[in-house]
């Protein structure tokens, strides 16, 4: 069996964004599968079962998609030339027989349950595809195993919350970036007017540093505003 031997069309794909629920892995598939995508030669490795538009887009690889992954847009071509496989009827409506033939497919209809080597074409469109992939309940160990976070929870309160702490660790981060750099700027403006002598200014660095620290420390206290939902 060739590298470029091994996908399996499928109907039930994946909705972009969100967890991947189609294509489960049956008995005999291997534990993960490689991708490799033209032109940009990245290889990805996924467990079988995944769509390869939710593939792509969880490892930063943008295929064009105006529906996210839905099957309506029809827009996420990409081209599995070596032995593609079966058309879904969806890659029946979008592409001519000629298209068929010469491997085009919907690659968010496509799962990926072989290696294989996917040719994607330059975008056209802003895609509208998920950079972060969430899985949601106990029982998803496949898309628990793709996904970038995993709720255990089939609770969208807890995706509201997990945003919620991102965006408030970003805050807390950049304070203490851009805070800990200004600071620092502004001493070093004193040491070259000469207003800051090498000993005391070693010292308010190390203040800046610990106050950096102690800033950063506010990630792991209790918020009350983690959720909206
Ligand atoms: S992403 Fe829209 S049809 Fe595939």
């Amino acid at each position: 069996m060739t590298d470029t031997e091994m996908i399996a069309a499928g109907t039930g794909g994946v909705a972009g964004g969100g967890a991947a629920g189609g294509g489960a892995a049956g008995g005999g598939l291997p534990a993960r599968v490689d991708l490799v995508f033209a032109p940009s030669g990245s290889r990805i490795r996924v467990p079988p079962g995944v769509t390869v538009f939710d593939a792509a887009s969880w490892n930063g690889i943008a295929i064009d998609s105006t529906c996210g992954g839905h099957g309506t847009c029809k827009k996420c071509r990409v081209k599995i030339a070596a032995d593609p496989p079966a058309p879904s009827h969806l890659d029946i409506r979008a592409y001519t027989a000629a298209e068929i033939k010469d491997g085009w497919r919907l690659a968010c209809r496509t799962i990926a349950t072989r290696d294989t080597q996917v040719e994607v074409p330059p975008l056209t469109t802003r895609p509208k595809a998920a950079t972060v992939g969430v899985a949601f309940g106990q029982g998803s160990d496949i898309t628990a195993e793709a996904a970038d976070a995993v709720v255990l929870e089939a609770s969208l309160g807890r995706v509201d919350e997990l945003i919620h702490i991102g965006r408030r660790m970003r805050a807390i981060a950049l304070q203490c970036a851009i805070g800990g750099m200004g600071l620092s700027i502004v001493g070093m403006g004193f040491a070259a007017a000469g207003f800051l002598r090498p000993v005391p200014g070693a010292i308010a660095q190390e203040i800046i540093d610990v106050l950096a620290i102690l800033n950063a420390l506010r990630m792991v206290l209790p918020s009350e505003d983690l959720k909206e939902i």
